[in-house]
């Protein structure tokens, strides 16, 4: 029998949020650990080469300073290889093994490690530790002649190099339409509110504490075992609260390693906090990638051929690899479909997930290119994502789990008003602004994994449940309690939930949109299981049943992992993304009055987070259209604007009026509770449907984001000469 839902899909508030207001909530570098000593990082100041010497007299003599860590004086780790590695590490190539020898791989990498009684004497003495570097050659400039084929390990992980259905090129050529549409996404930062820090204490057992910004514990867990040659049980890991991350929390970045071994080193637990500037080199980015997209339709606007080639980015070292022609091969039906994708391999830092990884930047390269192709076909630009709906996945030909991408689209425009935007020049003014609107589709395959959860029921009516996995802000802690309250019958805030712990039962990622698929499954079996051992069945308060057992508590727990659906089935979240903007010729700026966005993400269980998460996406696109931009020097082989007044995320200033809304979903085939994820999807498809506006807006083909001010006065100026 299924229990009744009462909180599942209820709007209700943050059950963390007063902890997160009142600064009740404790974050990585927040944590008040005895006898705390500090780290600080010096960053290599060329992009490749080795270190000629180095001198670390001036920062130890610094006041208060305990060690200076050099590549000289630091221990060789056993840096045991994992495998199978994490789903969140590339495939091929090899961590970067801080401090074990004198080679500079890119501008920033750590090269020496300050420890110190303060946190201001320890970046006081780094800025004295000299270092002489003798550079060698480096590639630090974006050129696609040098970019390479997959290894065949990212290829087996959903990157191939070239893919191919049916005849692409025989079709591309026939088409009686075709567009051919270059685009260049550059490099983006997670600039999350909270910088990453990690403490580090060891007991006299050689045990390793660690509290650690991250959205995976399980994972720094093993990671940091097989890096020091420990048993993972050696290890704890305690990230209780996220302050944002959007996939900068996925890996285990070097710091964690050089907050390990300094704390080892000085015999106190220390605390390595990255600055802002640092958080640029020392955790990831959002590769910068460039790509082409040819596609062929007939004159009704049936895609007869998509051919979609892109070319990342990755380190020298690791070859990180994205998913971004997925939506080439999936969001529409089309028989003839190519796709081709590279990698450049720069004097960088590893690039890592950002938020809607590789989808986010497909669906901006092929949603730009289906509006190029809606006005070489003369047609509505929704009209002719209507022609082109996958019934099916067009790809491995399996049905999806569901699929509402139609009423997105029939919804968002709806509330949009797409049916009556302005189409006359004269419409288009306003004063001295262009009035532009554009859309876009959105998707994002949904999966879940295996995790476990427990619950624990009291006789006093309290519940506890618990489970290592995190909450970055979507939520988690609260639509976990939702989900338990409605299983144990009990009212939500007799519901606690204890999550971001490796002593808890292990979860994968919180990542990649699956959590709630894949925890919130795993917490409603715990409590099943629970009602099970207590003999009690149905719905409905529990404790009376725990209360007759004559216990003080009970405990069960859950599992849950994906089954036979996901061999049988191909799942997804969709949406549709309408934008107007506000264009001014003369000074170039792009005003986003309104963004609607419509999303079949399954089943909504938090409607008031749930909508909270489309808005941030929103945001987020926002700045992936207009400002989002790590500048690198290709000259220097630097980050330029490694800030947060440099590198501009959106301020209330820059958003307009902002509408997210659900269709009716809820895919039971995916999941039990019938959720599909919501992360991701939100940014999917915003920047293009802002950049697709700019376009009806000034009749500008802008293919390269951010669309600056300076970069549409200067597209203005190309056209009218
Ligand atoms: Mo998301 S990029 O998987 O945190």
């Amino acid at each position: 029998m299924t229990p009744a839902t009462t909180f599942v899909g209820s709007p209700v508030s943050r059950v963390d949020g007063p902890a997160k207001v009142t600064g009740a909530a404790v974050y990585a570098a927040d944590f008040d650990i005895p006898h705390l000593a500090h780290a600080s990082i010096v960053q290599a100041r060329v992009p490749a080469g080795r270190i000629a010497a180095i001198d670390t007299r001036a920062a130890e003599a610094a006041p208060g300073v305990l060690a200076v860590m050099t590549h000289e004086t630091t221990r060789r780790l056993p840096w045991h290889p994992r495998d199978p590695r994490p789903g969140v590490d590339p495939k091929a190539g090899e961590r970067l093994h801080v401090l074990q020898d004198d080679v500079v791989r890119y501008d920033g990498q750590p090269v020496a490690l300050v420890v110190a009684q303060s946190e201001e004497q320890a970046r006081a003495a780094a800025d004295l530790v000299r270092v002489d570097y003798a550079p060698t050659a480096a590639r630090t400039r974006f050129d696609v002649a040098y970019a390479r084929a997959p290894s065949e390990a990212t290829a087996k992980a959903g990157r191939p190099g070239d893919t191919s259905r049916g005849d692409p090129e025989g079709a591309f050529a026939q088409a009686p339409v075709r567009v051919d549409v270059p685009f260049v996404q550059p490099r983006e930062q997670h600039a999350a509110i909270e910088p990453h820090a990690t403490i580090a204490a060891w007991d006299e057992d050689g045990r390793l504490t660690l509290w650690d910004k991250s959205q995976w514990v399980d994972n720094v867990r093993t990671e940091i075992a097989h890096v020091f040659g420990l048993a993972e049980d050696r290890i704890r890991v305690i990230s209780p609260f996220v302050g944002g991350a959007f996939g900068s929390g996925l890996r285990t970045w070097p710091h964690v390693t050089l907050a390990a071994l300094a704390a080892e080193r000085v015999g106190r637990p220390v605390r390595l906090a990255l600055t802002r500037r640092q958080l640029f080199t020392n955790t990831g980015f959002r590769p910068h990638t460039e790509s082409r997209v040819r596609l062929g339709a007939f004159p009704d606007g049936r895609l007869t051929a998509i051919l979609h080639e892109a070319t990342g980015q990755t380190s020298t070292y690791e070859e990180y690899a994205e998913t971004t022609l997925t939506p080439a091969r999936q969001l529409y039906a089309c028989p003839n479909v190519a796709t081709r994708y590279r990698l450049l391999d720069m004097n960088v830092n590893t690039p890592s997930p950002m938020r809607g990884p590789g989808a986010a930047t497909g669906e901006l390269f092929l949603e730009t290119a289906m509006d190029e192709l809606a006005h070489a076909l003369g047609m509505n630009p929704l009209e002719l994502r209507r022609a082109n709906l996958a019934k099916t996945d067009p790809d491995s030909g399996k049905p999806w789990s569901s699929n509402a991408l139609a009423a997105c689209w029939d919804q968002a425009a709806a509330r949009f008003g797409w049916a009556d935007r302005p189409r006359t020049d004269e419409a288009r003014r306003a004063g001295r602004e262009r009035i532009g609107s554009g859309m876009a589709s959105a998707f994002y395959p949904a999966h879940r994994a295996k995790a476990r959860a427990r619950v624990t029921l009291y006789a006093n009516g309290g519940a506890m449940i618990q489970a290592a996995t995190s909450d970055m802000g979507p939520g988690t802690y609260t639509a976990l309690s939702q989900v338990a309250a409605d299983a144990l019958g009990l009212p939500l805030e007799q519901v606690r939930v204890e999550i971001g712990d490796s002593a808890l039962p292990p979860a994968p990622a919180h990542g990649g949109s699956i959590t709630m698929a894949t925890l919130g499954n795993a917490v409603a079996n715990a409590c099943a299981a629970l009602r099970e051992t207590l003999g009690a069945d149905g719905e409905g308060d529990l404790t009376p049943a725990l209360r007759r057992s004559g216990r003080d508590s009970a405990a069960a727990e859950g599992a849950s992992s994906p089954g036979k659906e996901a061999q049988e089935y191909e799942s997804a979240a969709f949406g549709a993304v309408f934008a107007e903007v506000r264009v001014d010729p003369e000074l170039g700026t792009v005003r986003v009055a309104r963004l609607v966005g419509g999303y079949d993400v399954g089943r909504v269980v938090n409607p008031k987070l749930a909508r909270s998460q489309c808005i941030g996406g929103m945001v987020q696109g926002i700045g992936m259209a207009l400002s989002e931009e790590a500048v690198f020097d290709r000259h220097c082989g630097r980050v330029m604007n490694a800030n947060l007044s440099d590198y501009l995320v959106p301020v209330c200033a820059d958003v307009g009026a902002l509408e997210a809304f659900f269709v009716e979903s809820d895919d039971r085939v995916f999941n039990p509770l019938g959720v599909k994820g919501l992360a991701e999807i939100a940014l999917c498809g915003v920047a293009a449907a802002i950049v697709n506006a700019v376009y009806d807006a000034t009749g500008l083909r802008m293919r390269e984001v951010p669309v600056t001010p300076e970069r549409i006065v200067t597209a203005q100026a190309a056209r009218g000469r």
